[in-house]
Order: structure tokens, then C-alpha cells, then sequence
């Protein structure tokens, strides 16, 4: 399918933190119609009014009635998945067997199945705004290591996230294909230092590697979802041969992340 034939983009989870970033990076780009998924029953939502403010169509659907999804779907060609909550696989499901059905082009999940239709996989890392879960409680300046300190940590802010998912719709390397991308890849050492830097203060540092060793062991119960997040983050994403250089812009420091949860 040719890449310059993608008009229209379908993006459900479009109020959510990661979906309102990507939406709002669609819509700043401004060469796409963009549509946004919204769940029935119809409400009031901040983030929708924006969207829809800077020229989103908000369509409200039952996401368990499949001729409901598809007639929404009707005309999309791209379709970026950001949907949250606990019913997020099954949800995505449906929005995928509809997509098939209408015949959209492409598929970007949020979480990944095999399907059959074309996808692009984006590895970002940890978002800039999650690094608290990582460990780094700047409140109480004190971190927790869940890995050895000269573990590399890739992240990326959500801003960016947005950026690089609109503008992968065109790099050839994106059909079917992983997009790695970082805005930073630091150690935790490293991470720590930019914290102590921006707050000017020497931190408390603990380590807790059973959560990553419980992971690696295979021998769940892992107690917490922030604890398997964290575990694996941890564990996979040594990021190496990124695509950063594939893209126009220059990600957003580390140190901006930092001082913005710091200032929060
Ligand atoms: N890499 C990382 O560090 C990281 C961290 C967190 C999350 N994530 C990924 O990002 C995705 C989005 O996260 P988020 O925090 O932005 O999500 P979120 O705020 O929990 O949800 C996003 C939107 O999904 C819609 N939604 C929620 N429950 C739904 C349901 N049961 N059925 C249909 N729609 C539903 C809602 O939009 P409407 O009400 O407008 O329909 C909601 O605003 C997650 O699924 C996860 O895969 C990655």
C-alpha cells in the first residue's frame, strides 16, 4: 500500500494521556483528517473539547457492537490504538476486527497481536512522565534501584511519542516493521545524577532487585502492575540500533522531563 495514500486517521483513547498527545501531534502536523474514538455513552471530556477544537471529528461508539465500530470506521486508513483500561485487549480486538472489515491500511496498536493487517510496532521506552515508577521519588528525594545501577534506561516523552508516531507514517522502514526511537538512553546512575543536579540535593539510594529477579525467575506472582512495568522495563529495553536519525526533529531532553515532574 502506498504510504501517500493515507488521508484519514482514526486514533481511539484520543482523551487518554499517550492517545491526547499522538492526536494533538496529528493535528498540529495538519496533512491528515483526523478522527477520534470516543466510548458510548456520550460525555463531557477536556481533552476531547481541544481536539475537537483544533478540527477532530469525535465519534462516540459501542465498542461491543461490531456494525457500530465499522460504520465509524468507514473511510479510515490509518488507525492509532491508544486505549487504556482493564478490558484494553478485548476492546482492541474489536476495533481490529472492524478495521479488517472496512479495510483500513494500517493498524498501530497499543498492545500487540498478531492480526494479519499492516502494523507499525513503535518501542519508545518508558515515558519521561512515568519515571517516578521507576524509582525516582523527587518528592522525598530517594530512589530505588529495581536494577543494577549501570542499567540503561530508555525514555522518551509523550510529546515526542506523538511526534515520531505521525511521522512514521511515512518512513518506508515502518511498514510492518519496529520503530525504536529514544529520547534519552541513560543509565540509572546517569538518571540519578540529572535529579540530584536539577534539585540541587544530594538523594537517598536503595536498591530492591527481587522484583527484577522474581521476573527473570519466571516465578510470579509479581505483586504489583508497577512492579511487573518496572521489572521488565528494566530487563528488555537496552535499546540498540535506533531510528531517531530517521526523523526530523531533535527529542526533548531528559533534563526538560526531569525539571517538569520536579516542578509538578
Ligand atoms: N511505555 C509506557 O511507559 C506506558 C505507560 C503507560 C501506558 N502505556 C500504554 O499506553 C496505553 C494508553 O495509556 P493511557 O494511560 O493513556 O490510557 P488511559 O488514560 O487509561 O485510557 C485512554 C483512553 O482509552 C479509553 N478507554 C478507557 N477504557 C476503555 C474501555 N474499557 N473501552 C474503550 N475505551 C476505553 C478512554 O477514552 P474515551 O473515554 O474517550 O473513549 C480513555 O481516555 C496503555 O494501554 C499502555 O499500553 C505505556
Amino acid at each position: 500500500m502506498s504510504i501517500s495514500s493515507f488521508k484519514v486517521v482514526t486514533i481511539a483513547g484520543a482523551t487518554g494521556l499517550l492517545g491526547f498527545n499522538i492526536a494533538d501531534a496529528f493535528l498540529n502536523e495538519g496533512s491528515y483528517k483526523i478522527k477520534i474514538l470516543r466510548k458510548k455513552p456520550e460525555s463531557e471530556n477536556k481533552n476531547a473539547s481541544l481536539l475537537a477544537s483544533k478540527g477532530a471529528e469525535v465519534i462516540y461508539v459501542d465498542y461491543n457492537d461490531k456494525n457500530d465500530l465499522v460504520k465509524a470506521l468507514k473511510g479510515t486508513d490509518v488507525i492509532v490504538s491508544a486505549i487504556g483500561g482493564n478490558d484494553l485487549m478485548s476492546t482492541q480486538c474489536a476495533l481490529l476486527n472492524a478495521a479488517k472489515e472496512v479495510g483500513v491500511k494500517r493498524f498501530i496498536p497499543s498492545e500487540f497481536e498478531k492480526s494479519g493487517m499492516e502494523f507499525t510496532i513503535i518501542v519508545t521506552g518508558f515515558f519521561y512522565e512515568y519515571l517516578e515508577s521507576l524509582g525516582f521519588d523527587h518528592k522525598n528525594k530517594k530512589a530505588t534501584f529495581y536494577a543494577d545501577g549501570n542499567t540503561k534506561i530508555v525514555c522518551t516523552s509523550l510529546p515526542d511519542i506523538g511526534k515520531y508516531t505521525v511521522e512514521s507514517l511515512k518512513l518506508p522502514e515502518a511498514r510492518n516493521g519496529t520503530i525504536r526511537v529514544a529520547g534519552s538512553v541513560l543509565t540509572l546512575n546517569e538518571l540519578l545524577k540529572k535529579y540530584e543536579e536539577i534539585t540541587g540535593t544530594k538523594w537517598e539510594v536503595s536498591s530492591d532487585l527481587t522484583v527484577r529477579q522474581r521476573y527473570k525467575n519466571n516465578t510470579a506472582p509479581v505483586p504489583t502492575i508497577v512492579d511487573d512495568l518496572t521489572a521488565y522495563i528494566s530487563v528488555n529495553l537496552d535499546i540498540k540500533n535506533l531510528h531517531n536519525d530517521k526523523f526530523s526533529f531533535t527529542p526533548r531532553p531528559i533534563t526538560e522531563g526531569i525539571s517538569l515532574l520536579v516542578k509538578s
